[in-house]
Parts: C-alpha cells; sequence; structure tokens
C-alpha cells in the first residue's frame, strides 16, 4: 500500500478543516478487507464496529463492490423523474426478501426513520381517523434513530437535543422495556404508532426482556396502532436472525432498514411495509433524489444475496454465543458483564484507576482491535459477521490481553 499522507496530517487536516462533531479514537485507516482494517502505517486491525454494523458483509465484499463498480459503469442517477432498469428489480427482491408488499427506498437512516415518521402520520389520518395534526407516536427513553431535527425532538439525550429547538411536537416518551407504560400510552385514541428499536444499539446494546418485542407488538395490534421497529442496527442478520423481531416472530407494520442493506458500500436505506399503509403516500408526497438509484438498486441485491449466501445470520447467532463466553472468561474486575445478541454485544467496563473504556479501547487498538465505547461504560463489540471463528478466538485473544493489562 502506498502511504500518501502520515497519520499525524490526516488527524490534523480533520481537525482543522472538518467540523468537530465527532470525537475518534487517534487511528487513520486507509484499508479495508473482510474483518479487518489496515492503517496508513500498514498496521492490521479486527474491526469490531464494523461501521456501526454497516458492514455486517465483511469489508469491500467483492460480489458487492463489483456490482456497484458494474453499475457505475452504465448508468447512476436517474432521479425518480423516470423508471430505470434496476429500482423494481430491486424492490421485488428485497419485499420477497423480507415479506413485504411494498419497499420505498432512501440513502440514510435518519432518512428512513423520517419516512416512517410520515408514512405513520400520513396513515393515521387516512386510515385510522385521526383528527388533524393530533397523531402521535409513542418512543423510548434512550432511543437513537438519527440525527435530523425531527428525529432529536424523540430523543432524550441532551447532546443530541442540546440547543437544536425548537422541537418537533406529537411524540410521547416512555421507559424502554416497560409494557405496562406502553399500555398506558397508548389509551390515547390520537397514537398512530410505536416507534422502537428492537434492542437499543447506541444507548449501549440494551436487550429488552423476552416477549417484550411480541408483547408490545399485540398490544399495538390490539389499538390499531401501527409497531413500527427501527432494525438500522440490528437488522440484516446483525442479531443471530435475519431481523431482531424475528427472535419473536414479529412482523413490524413498519419495518425500517439502512446501514447493511448495502454493505457498507454506499448508503442505501428503506423502509417497508404493505399496501394498505404504503400506498398513503401519492406521488409528489415524498422521495429523494438519490433514493433508489441504479447503483443502490444493483448493491442493494448483491447485499442482500451475501447474507443469505453466506448463512451471516446462522454465523452471527453461533460466534455470538462464544463471543459472550469467551468475555466471561476475561480475569479483570473491570469486566462488569457482557449482553447482547448475535454479534452485536456490550460490554459493561467498571472503570479502574481512573481507566475506562475509551483507555481500554485505546489498549485493544494498539493490539491490532478497533472497538468504540457508547457513553462512558461500555464498549460495544460488532464484527463483520463474515469474521471466522479462527479470527474471533484470535480477536477474544487481544480482548482478553488487553483488558488485563490493567490488572
Ligand atoms: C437504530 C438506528 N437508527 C437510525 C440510525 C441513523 O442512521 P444514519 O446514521 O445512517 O442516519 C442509526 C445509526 O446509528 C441507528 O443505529
Amino acid at each position: 500500500m502506498k502511504q500518501t499522507i502520515t497519520a499525524k496530517q490526516a488527524m490534523e487536516l480533520e481537525d482543522r478543516y472538518g467540523a468537530h462533531n465527532y470525537h475518534p479514537l487517534p487511528v487513520v485507516l486507509a484499508k479495508g478487507e473482510g474483518p479487518f482494517m489496515w492503517d496508513v502505517d500498514g498496521k492490521r486491525y479486527y474491526d469490531f464496529l464494523s461501521a456501526y454494523s454497516a458492514v455486517n458483509q465483511g469489508h469491500c465484499h467483492p460480489a458487492i463492490v463489483n456490482a456497484m463498480i458494474e453499475q457505475a459503469k452504465t448508468l447512476t442517477l436517474t432521479s425518480r423523474a423516470f423508471y430505470n432498469d434496476a429500482l423494481g428489480v430491486f424492490e421485488k427482491f428485497a419485499t420477497e426478501f423480507f415479506g413485504y408488499d411494498k419497499l420505498l427506498p432512501m440513502n440514510t437512516g435518519a432518512e428512513g426513520v423520517e419516512t416512517a415518521i410520515k408514512l405513520c402520520r400520513k396513515w393515521a389520518y387516512e386510515k385510522k381517523g385521526v383528527p388533524e395534526n393530533q397523531a402521535k407516536i409513542i418512543v423510548c427513553q434512550n432511543n437513537f434513530h438519527g440525527r435530523t431535527t425531527t428525529i432529536i425532538s424523540l430523543s432524550t439525550d441532551p447532546d443530541a437535543r442540546g440547543n437544536f429547538g425548537p422541537y418537533t411536537p406529537g411524540f410521547e416518551i416512555i421507559p424502554y422495556n416497560d409494557l405496562k407504560a406502553l399500555e398506558k400510552a397508548l389509551e390515547d385514541p390520537n397514537v398512530a404508532g410505536f416507534l422502537v428499536e428492537p434492542i437499543q444499539g447506541e444507548a449501549g446494546v440494551f436487550v429488552p426482556d423476552d416477549g417484550y418485542m411480541a408483547k408490545s407488538s399485540e398490544l399495538c395490534k390490539q389499538k390499531n396502532v401501527l409497531f413500527i421497529a427501527d432494525e438500522i442496527q440490528t437488522g440484516i442478520a446483525r442479531t443471530g436472525r435475519l431481523l431482531c423481531c424475528d427472535h419473536e416472530n414479529v412482523k413490524p407494520d413498519i419495518l425500517i432498514l439502512g446501514k447493511a442493506l448495502s454493505g457498507g458500500v454506499y448508503p442505501v436505506s428503506g423502509v417497508f411495509a404493505n399496501d394498505e399503509i404504503m400506498l398513503c403516500i401519492k406521488p409528489g408526497q415524498h422521495g429523494s433524489t438519490f433514493g433508489g438509484n441504479p447503483i443502490a438498486a444493483k448493491v442493494g441485491i448483491a447485499a442482500l444475496t451475501v447474507v443469505k449466501e453466506e448463512k451471516l445470520a446462522e454465523k452471527s447467532e453461533k460466534l455470538g454465543k462464544i463471543f459472550r463466553e469467551e468475555i466471561m472468561k476475561i480475569n479483570s474486575d473491570m469486566v462488569e458483564g457482557v449482553r447482547g445478541k448475535g454479534l452485536l454485544n456490550a460490554v459493561v467496563i467498571k472503570p479502574k484507576n481512573g481507566k475506562e473504556a475509551w483507555d481500554v479501547c485505546l489498549k485493544m487498538a494498539e493490539n491490532g482491535l478497533l472497538a468504540k465505547p457508547t457513553h462512558r461504560h461500555f464498549i460495544r463489540f460488532a464484527p463483520p459477521l463474515i469474521i471466522t471463528e479462527e479470527q474471533l478466538m484470535d480477536a477474544m485473544r487481544i480482548i482478553r490481553e488487553s483488558v488485563e493489562s490493567f490488572n
């Protein structure tokens, strides 16, 4: 690999010319392949973040990258002013893959969530009969659904909200994993939807009690309220099933996907629903210049094909169990616990002698493994799902040695 810039230069450039809206680990990456990334000096790391679960299929998966290159040489963007020869094929493929009548393609996760909110409100006025401008969507404390003005309006994170008001009304926040609170909130006849993450990823991989998804979806059904699953992080094999909702045989009325829908090579997100809901949106009422472009369509098909052909859900389920077992064998009082499903896990780190999750991540980076703290005391571990068992065991050694170095 030819080095064109030093790590120091790259970090200085970002610091000098980029907005300071992130606080990255001091590692400058230049290449990725499968479960690995390399920095500008050629040092190899296991990637245990997977770009927040976007790279489930592994870095630069050849089938996905080739699909992108081929399409990029042929036709990249038409806008939706015209039909293109790839979008319909993708929509048929993806809706059959996930079992819905229709797909509304967007680009980023946040746009997918915005789309779901608009769709839910439209359905509430036009099908459920909620009076104009009264529709309410129930959401959960500590949620993470993205960064737009409307989405941060339903956030409870002071960093996400602070000084970005005024906020979009129409949301009620209830505690996560609390069926009683949901039942009570659903008493309001103007409730249109319940928007929820099957596992709260950004909050620190909070796994709700068994039955929470199934029961909350049932409660919504009883009240004619749409159950909207944000599976942008948990979906597409990450938690050991194709969708995290599959663990409890729940079929959301509206399903939001993003991230791994493209294997991380291109921004592709989508909202899935059946006709009764999706056809509430008519021409001109929603859209995106890039949403459903031919590259996204080809990349989406390739990315989902990899998930199926390489049995990534099964792998994630099996390797996730090994991950959690191995974490519990670490000989350190800094490890307070581990939680997760499949290969979406978080380790709870108890500070020791002033050292916190961030310091553990720095040590792991030094030893060749990249992960990021979420909040101060959790480290999320989410490797690409194509990682082999042998590679996972090698990575576990790095994690163990790094944590135990603080003993
Ligand atoms: C559950 C969930 N929803 C929405 C988003 C937002 O996705 P994006 O960053 O692509 O807008 C994320 C991103 O981390 C997420 O984890």
